[in-house]
């Protein structure tokens, strides 16, 4: 697939079939978020691999919907604050920035490895903080549900209702 078919493909996945996902499939996601950019290079971030039943039930509790239930693996990417780069002129932490870069590498893989994945942030970050007993400055920012497509799913032509290019951008 070229990166366009790539990018024209992704959508976010809310059906998985149980299959396992192995563990050369999961480092391969894991190598694309590891050669992510990040600001002066800091790299201020975790990627968690809950594939245990105990990791697994931290990670659904902090978001109980049925779809996300069903997915038979989660990544939990986490920011450290303490490591993050912050602007000078502002002090503006760039720690969500650099992990919003990693994370959609993370996306991006998983779709030319035949995977699907969902970007969820509406979770409780405190279940996940004491679940892992993540010390203060580490913040769980994003978890990606990540399982292979229902073939439903997969054929489901999802129109990508998005604002157009006119609306969007402005030439100066
Ligand atoms: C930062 C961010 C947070 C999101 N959080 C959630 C979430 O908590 N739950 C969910 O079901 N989808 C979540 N989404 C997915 C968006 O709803 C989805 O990307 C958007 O509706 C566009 O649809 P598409 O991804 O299928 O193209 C999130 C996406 C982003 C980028």
């Amino acid at each position: 697939m070229t990166l366009d078919e790539i990018i024209a493909k992704r959508k976010s996945v809310r059906k998985y079939t149980g299959r396992a996902i192995d563990e050369q499939t999961v480092n391969a996601l894991l190598e694309s978020a590891r050669l992510a950019p990040s600001a002066v290079n800091f790299q201020p971030w975790t990627f968690i691999v809950c594939q245990s039943e105990k990791a697994k039930q931290v990670v659904r509790d902090s978001y109980p919907r049925d779809w996300f239930n069903a997915a038979p693996l989660y990544i939990v990417v986490c920011g450290n604050h303490s490591q993050s780069w912050k602007r000078p002129a502002d002090g503006k932490d760039h720690c969500d920035i650099d992990i919003a870069i990693a994370v959609e590498h993370i996306v991006l893989k998983s779709v030319e490895l035949g995977l699907g994945t969902c970007w969820v942030c509406n979770f409780n970050p405190e279940v996940i903080k004491n679940g892992f007993r993540l010390p203060e400055e580490i913040e769980p920012a994003v978890l990606l549900p990540v399982g292979y497509v229902t073939e439903d799913y997969e054929a489901d032509p999802r129109n990508k209702n998005r604002k157009s290019l006119d609306e969007i951008s402005e030439w100066r």
